[in-house]
């Protein structure tokens, strides 16, 4: 359970998200509060529900970028959904409960690559080397079993074994495939399923040493996963889940609607409603109750309001925020600020070909005003406009930078006003601000 303070919170968000201050805030205190729940008596706990997040504002200016990143700083088992993604129970699509399931197959693979395949890598090695050496045995004495061991585990690093082969015993259910699938290494699974096909249990089946490893490592792969990493995936979700829902808004319905369109937006809704309200789904993995996971909501609600949303709904996001449209400081910040900020991306790939490109003061500021006014003058994408562009800016470097013979390049206000042409640049600009 993750212990991270609001403060602590807030200042590693800090890092990657320029102003929004409270929807900083409010996320922080929402995931210390669950904190405080799993701390409290078990007769408490059961009273108290984490308080899920609404949030609200325009398009490109934080609201995926701040969940995101504290999914990642949290290490929390995290999922973004788009809303208008489901359908209601009953009806073609996707029903709301695949958010867990999907939430509980990302987990699962997460926590597949932290737990690392080495170990198993070399269990299943050692169980190959074992069963050549009992077969070594059989024919002849070996006094030094140890200094053969050794020879052997080289020769398999080396392929050498590949094609030799050896009898292994091993036992799949239908189900296990179904987990192995999962388990993603590499392509074997369709390999082994084609090989396998109608017989899943094989004593003593003579088989080349590459193929019998890779059937061993599905072997320890789905013990591992048997003894661990079901309860793992259940609790991490249950305690530190976090459930992203944007564009919640588009599901809303109007307060006078007659088509079936609309009806069926409130059906989601009231699916969506059971999972948030608590609920327990079935998984691969076993159940996972949803009565802790923190769900974030967030949509532009141009056309509708939040009380659009069926009231229920609206009960079970209590903190509402509202996000701040971004101004030529925050844009100014967005370029630099941020822990690989987009200017710093950019630095480093062309770097990769040996051209330095250097963005002096004024350049900054002229990328930004530009963003804010094109926002203004034509559909405002937020800081989403940032990226749009540096891309033009720089296309022509990027497109030449293995052949530019300089080492440098300076991207200064000059430049930006020479490549991002705008007409209504010199219209005043306070017409905009105000
Ligand atoms: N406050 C911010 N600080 C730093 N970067 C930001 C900020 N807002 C937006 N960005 C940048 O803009 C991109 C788009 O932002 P984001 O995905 O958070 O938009 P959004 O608010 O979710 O918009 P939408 O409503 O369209 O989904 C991010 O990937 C990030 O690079
Ligand atoms: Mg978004």
């Amino acid at each position: 359970m993750l212990k991270m303070t609001p403060q602590e919170i807030v200042s590693k968000l800090n890092l990657y998200i320029i102003g929004q201050k409270k929807a900083k805030r409010a996320i922080a205190i929402a995931l210390r509060n669950r904190w405080r729940i799993f701390n409290l008596k078990k007769k408490s706990k059961k009273e108290i529900r984490p308080k899920n997040i609404l949030m609200i504002g325009p398009t490109g200016v934080g609201k995926t970028e701040i969940a995101r990143r504290l999914a990642k700083i949290s290490n929390s088992p995290f999922i973004k959904v788009e809303a208008t993604k489901f359908t209601e129970v009953g009806y073609v699509g996707k029903e709301i409960d695949s958010i867990i399931h999907d939430l509980a197959d990302s987990t699962f693979n997460i926590i597949k690559k932290k737990n690392n395949n080495i170990k198993i890598k070399k269990i299943s090695e050692k169980k190959i080397i074992n069963i050549l050496i009992k077969k070594i045995i059989k024919k002849k004495k070996i006094k030094n079993i140890k200094f053969i061991y050794k020879i052997l585990i080289q020769k398999l690093h080396n392929g050498e074994l590949n094609n030799k082969k050896i009898k292994i015993n091993f036992k799949f259910k239908k189900i296990d495939f179904e987990i192995i699938n999962y388990t993603n290494i590499k392509k074997t699974t369709n390999e082994i399923q084609k090989m396998f096909k109608n017989f899943y249990n094989i004593k003593n089946k003579e088989i080349k040493i590459k193929n019998a490893i890779k059937i061993i490592t599905k072997e320890e792969t789905l013990k591992l996963f048997k003894k661990n990493y079901k309860k793992k995936i259940i609790n991490d979700i249950e305690q530190n889940g976090i459930v992203f829902i944007d564009e919640i808004d588009k599901i809303c319905r109007s307060q006078n609607y007659n088509n079936n369109f609309e009806i069926s937006r409130e059906g989601v809704q009231r699916d969506l409603l059971s999972l948030v309200e608590g609920c327990t789904v079935l998984t691969k993995y076993g159940n996972i109750n949803t009565d802790n996971i923190l769900f974030i909501a967030s949509g532009a609600f141009h056309s509708y309001k939040p009380s659009d949303l069926i009231p229920e709904l609206q009960g079970r996001f209590p903190i509402q925020i509202k996000l701040k449209p971004l101004n030529i400081k925050d844009f100014k910040k967005i370029l630099i600020e941020p822990k690989f900020s987009l200017i710093e991306q950019y630095k480093k790939l062309i770097l990769t070909e040996g051209l330095n490109i250097e963005f002096t003061k004024c350049g900054i500021y002229n990328i930004a005003k530009s963003a804010f006014i094109l926002n203004k003058t034509y559909e405002n994408t937020g800081a989403r406009r940032l990226h749009t562009i540096l891309e033009n800016l720089l296309e022509e470097i990027s497109y030449n930078a293995n052949k530019i013979t300089n080492t440098k390049i300076i991207i200064d206000s000059k430049y930006v006003k020479k490549k991002i042409k705008i007409k209504t640049i010199k219209e005043d600009l306070n017409k905009f601000i105000l």
